[in-house]
């Protein structure tokens, strides 16, 4: 007998209960159908699998080419596809200078700094272009770099981190930008997996009132870089402020410089864009996984522009005189695809927002919006959760008027989901909850919004042109419509997705195909179904409800942070024998860890070890990983083959039901650890919790 069944754990994703209730329809306004761009229904016919691959034809052709393509869709490298094969393109030209023609003095990016005295600062397209080509033109002739080099860009959410990505896309450079938030060890770690010759960074950004020092991050990163054998060989820095170096952190000689100086000699220039092979990688996005270190997803060109362009037109109702504000991080995958090359190629006014938008009050976001007319809103429950707590009645003081709202990363509360309906979005706003990942490039689950009603908490019914399958355990179709769980998977590629993981073929194809894959050999897409790790039921009306992980990946604010990097972190500090990490409920946040390490012998718990473990987290990942809680226990709960039962501490964090303990080696422990999180009198037990939580550490 398995571990697994022992403790009679065997139950199948199927089994599991679901939590929300379904909800009632809620339909689009007519004034938002007779002005969206996608009203027309067929759109499911044409991009049916009878239809595929060439119905991605549709997507292609809202790009410039230099060469049209021979080939949709190569398959010869499966499950490696290979997109508008024999095209050549280049994503800085379709995202700028194709725009000039009718748009050169229109708005391409509104940057809003978070200190609210200063001005917003609006970039027309002409604008843009030149920067662009004179920041290319220094990474050219002063770096050195050509197509197919990498770059890792370590940048906040200012104008030049759009400017820097989309000269390197002029040259075919192949970027990967590392969120500002995370620590120069992860950043390090990034630039040595991705083997990059530079790394681009500022000297600091605002956040919540303070100017953070940023610059000190580099060197941290280059060290770590050198650490791991890899040498970077420059080092460029922006200026927050033009003309004056805001960072406390000297500059080294010969390593770097400051980008602005560098400029003055670039005054001018014009770099033509590099015709680009369509299935050349355009960009690396690192994302957490199970095991190991965050792996480096690959995405292509032609394919993913494609994608990223057609989704933003149908789905985000993005025309060229709208408002479109994503309040999320370029350093994401959302603002690569729905901040920058989404609605950038779409001609778009994308607005790039500094801050934090409950700072300096919670009106602050929707003085944004009031002052700039923004008509296009986007953001994750999280920030919802939060606008909603610290200001539930702010969005009725401020005259904005959204037609439409985006929300991503994590499923809605049907209850924040009305909040962000009647209260954000005046009623008046269609709302689409689109389901996606880094892996995917663009939307998969999500309603049309002029097609189809929305249903708070369903991230809706697939994509066009995108063919969900739900899997039991076993391998076995859940029949469609049956409201059974189960793992989510794709049937068809689609040209947003990633082509690999860089560096590492091998786990690309056992962490996302192998477990469903009919035949390994095969060189047809039918054989690889495609594995996202969520699990997810369909209703009836062909709605998605995702229910959350698979595996033991913790959703923290929308964001994916493996558990596993969380206690390697922990387990750095001397002390620590052993670390468990387990997700608990966050009213915002969503989830956030709980740690929970045990002690080498002859040490004894103490606030200073707490603190260091909390230390060893923000320097290795980040403060987007700061822990809730760290518990010191005696001993961990394990079976008697010695594995940590991080479903027992999971149950124990939310105050859930531990379930059979007995079989454990150590069943004692689990009530003394128990006492310690909820403290010596019994806490009323939830029978029932979230789906994630349930299935949390039970693989
Ligand atoms: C994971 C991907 C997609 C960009 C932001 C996060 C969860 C994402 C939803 C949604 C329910 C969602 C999934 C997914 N997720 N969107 N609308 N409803 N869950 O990207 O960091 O790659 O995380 O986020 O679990 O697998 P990511």
């Amino acid at each position: 007998m398995s571990d697994k069944e022992k403790e009679g754990l065997d139950v199948s994703e199927a089994q599991i209960a679901v939590h929300w209730q379904e909800e009632e329809y809620f339909p689009p306004s007519s004034q938002f159908i007779a002005q969206a761009n996608m009203t027309d229904s067929t759109i499911y016919d044409r991009m049916s699998l009878d239809n595929f691959p060439e119905c991605f034809k549709e997507y292609a052709d809202m790009l410039d080419w230099y060469q049209y393509w021979h080939t949709t869709l190569d398959t010869s490298d499966a499950p490696c596809w290979k997109w508008f094969v024999g095209g050549k393109i280049n994503a800085s030209y379709n995202c700028v200078d194709r725009h000039l023609k009718k748009y050169k003095n229109k708005a391409a990016l509104i940057f809003v700094p978070e200190p609210e005295e200063e001005p917003h600062l609006p970039i027309t397209y002409q604008e843009l272009y030149v920067r662009v080509n004179e920041m290319a033109a220094l990474l050219q002739d002063f770096c050195g770099l050509k197509a197919g080099d990498r770059v890792t860009i370590h940048m906040p959410m200012t104008p030049e981190l759009p400017v820097t990505m989309l000269a390197c896309a002029r040259l075919g450079v192949i970027h990967s930008v590392v969120f500002a938030g995370f620590s120069g060890r992860a950043c390090g770690e990034r630039i040595s997996d991705s083997t990059s010759r530079l790394l681009i960074t500022m000297d600091a950004y605002y956040r919540s009132g303070s100017l953070l020092e940023h610059k000190d991050k580099a060197d941290e990163a280059v060290r770590v870089a050198d650490e791991e054998g890899h040498t970077v060989e420059k080092v460029l820095v922006w200026q927050r402020y033009p003309g004056k170096y805001s960072s406390k952190t000297p500059l080294v000689e010969g390593r770097d410089f400051i980008v602005n100086d560098l400029l003055k000699q670039y005054h001018g220039k014009r770099i033509d864009p590099v015709p680009m092979p369509a299935e050349a990688p355009l960009f690396l996005m690192y994302t957490s996984g199970t095991t190991g270190r965050p792996k480096g997803c690959q995405h292509g060109t032609g394919g993913y522009l494609a994608y990223v362009t057609a989704t933003s037109k149908y789905v985000q109702d993005i025309h060229p005189e709208d408002v479109y504000w994503c309040m999320a991080d370029i350093g994401w995958i959302t603002g690569h695809s729905y901040i920058v090359y989404g609605p950038l190629s779409l001609a778009a006014t994308s607005v790039l927002f500094e801050g934090v938008p409950t700072y300096p009050d919670a009106g602050r976001a929707w003085r944004i919006a009031e002052r700039l007319d923004v008509n296009i809103f986007h953001t994750a429950p999280t920030t919802i959760r939060m606008l909603r707590k610290a200001g539930p009645d702010e969005p009725q003081k401020y005259n904005y008027h959204f037609k439409h709202m985006t929300t991503v990363g994590e499923p809605i509360e049907p209850e924040v989901w009305r909040w962000y309906y009647h209260v954000v979005g005046k009623g008046e706003a269609a709302i689409v909850d689109t389901w996606w990942q880094t892996e995917t490039g663009g939307f998969l689950c999500t309603t049309v919004p002029a097609l189809q009603p929305m249903k708070p908490g369903s991230a809706g019914p697939a994509a066009p042109g995108i063919h969900p399958v739900i899997y039991d355990d076993e391998g076995n179709e859940v029949p469609a419509g049956s409201n059974k769980a189960g793992n989510i998977c794709i049937r068809n590629p689609w040209p947003g997705g990633f082509q690999t993981i860089w560096g590492d073929r091998n786990r690309y194809v056992s962490t996302y195909y192998a477990r469903y894959c009919k035949n390994p050999e095969s060189k047809d897409w039918r054989d690889w179904p495609y594995l996202p790790g969520d699990a997810a039921m369909q209703a009836k009306d062909g709605y998605f409800r995702i229910l959350g992980r698979i595996d033991d990946v913790i959703n923290v604010a929308g964001h994916r942070l493996g558990t596993k990097e969380l206690e390697s972190a922990c387990l750095a500090v001397p002390e620590i024998a052993e670390a468990a990490v387990v997700p608990r409920v966050d009213e915002v946040k969503g989830r956030v860890p709980d740690i929970y390490v045990s002690l080498k012998p002859g040490y004894s718990a103490s606030k200073e070890i707490e603190k260091k473990v909390e230390n060893a987290i923000a320097e290795t990942i980040g403060k987007i990983a700061k822990p809730k809680h760290v518990f010191i226990v005696p001993d961990m709960p394990k079976t008697r083959s010695g594995k940590i039962m991080r479903r027992v501490l999971a149950a124990v964090s939310n105050n859930m039901n531990v379930g059979d303990v007995t079989t454990l080696a150590n069943p004692e422990v689990v009530e003394q650890v128990r006492k310690m999180v909820q403290g010596d009198a019994p806490v009323a037990v939830q029978q029932d919790g979230p789906e994630d939580l349930k299935r949390f550490g039970q693989e």
